[in-house]
């Protein structure tokens, strides 16, 4: 592991701690995108090839870290609200149908829903909290529940739902299943097959380790043609290139939601980034960061008024640990954290870490440190 280390060069006495928000790049993508901007600025496009051969290695990528059947099943998008809103406005709803969603979601995975409204789509709102909120999901799925739509994680309090439950559940209900996996996927593993999803989505800027502005959509092969298009262009044709064909029709693959050209200097970062986690390998990615979790959940509920906001239960939580101290505001909690360089986020109940694999044991220390020290301010 130690040398993974050499791929983060984190400016000293910087505790990033912030990957839930915008994950810092390796070494290796942010020399991928020096390489790219020498080529454009000495070759322009003449090596094109290379730059498809880069992309075709970054949907295959793609599709292994989220064990999807083929690359074809990866649609390139600008982000998991492009991906939602594919979703939201392609499927063909009838008035009364309803969308079972959580209380806890990122606007993204509200918003696209509510947005149906004027089409008679009713949106159910669940909440989380009880002691089985896949339970509380699945019974809220009733006649008229066309689709449920979930964050693997919340992005608040980090809880982790039990996709492969949620998923046989709606297989059950004959209800889609809809995964926002941008707080799980490069996390954690993630698998589209047996979680049974028919729709997942996530951005790279995360847990990925990519720029922000590309993320995947996974679309189940036999859904992808009852999903109406919106968007239109030459990329997104079956005959791709063939630029004097007159008939034509959308490609079979996920490509037909990709209309226009793509996004090479974001696939070139994310390919670097994504071949970073093959080596290390998703599953000692998962083991590496659940210890850091670990030492945060313990370190911080060791100190006294600290209330965690975040699962104790290893299967409840990924990246995420959230917290609160009582008799002190939150918000100056993190900006205390923030002017020393703790970089974390202020969200739902509290201070949000998020650390990933790489982060170093030390850090994790200090900044349990810092939040004793105002704790007992
Ligand atoms: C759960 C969740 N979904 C969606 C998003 C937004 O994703 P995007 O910017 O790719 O649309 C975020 C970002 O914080 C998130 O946490």
């Amino acid at each position: 592991m130690s040398m993974f280390h050499d791929e983060f060069d984190h400016a000293p006495g910087l505790r990033y701690l912030n990957h839930a928000a915008i994950g810092p790049w390796p070494r290796r993508t942010s020399e991928a995108v020096t390489r790219f901007a020498r080529e454009n600025l000495r070759l322009g496009a003449s090596e094109y090839p290379t730059w498809l051969a880069t992309e075709r290695r970054l949907r295959e990528r793609l599709a292994r870290l989220i064990h999807a059947p083929s690359r074809d099943d990866i649609a390139l998008v600008k982000s998991t609200s492009e991906a939602l809103s594919l979703v939201a406005f392609g499927l063909d709803w009838a008035r009364g149908d309803q969308v079972v969603i959580s209380d806890e979601e990122f606007p993204s995975n509200r918003v696209v829903w509510e947005a149906l409204g004027d089409r008679g789509v009713e949106v159910k709102q669940v909440s989380l909290a009880g002691a089985d909120p896949e339970a509380s999901l699945l019974t809220a799925c009733g006649p008229r529940t066309r689709l449920l739509s979930v964050s693997a994680v919340q992005f608040a309090s980090g809880l982790r739902l039990d996709l492969a439950r949620l998923g046989e559940g709606c297989r059950v209900r004959n209800v889609l299943f809809c995964v926002d996996a941008i707080q799980q996927i490069g996390a954690l593993p993630f698998d589209v097959q047996r979680y049974q999803c028919d729709f997942a989505m996530a951005d790279g800027h995360k847990w990925m380790l990519g720029p922000e502005g590309l993320g995947l959509f996974y679309c189940r092969a036999e859904i992808r043609p009852q999903l109406e298009l919106n968007a239109y262009g030459w990329h997104m044709l079956e005959h791709l290139g063939d630029f004097d064909r007159r008939q034509w029709q959308p490609a079979r693959s996920a490509r037909r939601f990709e209309c226009g050209s793509p996004n090479m200097l974001g696939a070139c970062a994310l390919e670097a980034s994504l071949s970073l986690l093959e080596e290390v390998g998703i599953t000692t990615v998962a083991a590496h960061l659940q210890m850091r979790i670990e030492q945060l959940l313990q370190g911080l509920a060791a100190i006294p008024g600290v209330q965690l906001h975040t699962p104790a239960d290893p299967d409840k939580r990924a990246g995420i640990v959230t917290f609160s101290i009582d008799g002190h505001d939150s918000t100056q909690i993190y900006q205390a954290l923030t002017a020393k360089r703790t970089i974390c986020a202020l969200r739902g109940a509290g201070v949000r870490f998020s650390p990933h694999f790489y982060s170093k044991e030390r850090l994790i220390d200090e900044a349990v440190q810092q939040v004793r020290r105002l704790a007992m301010r």
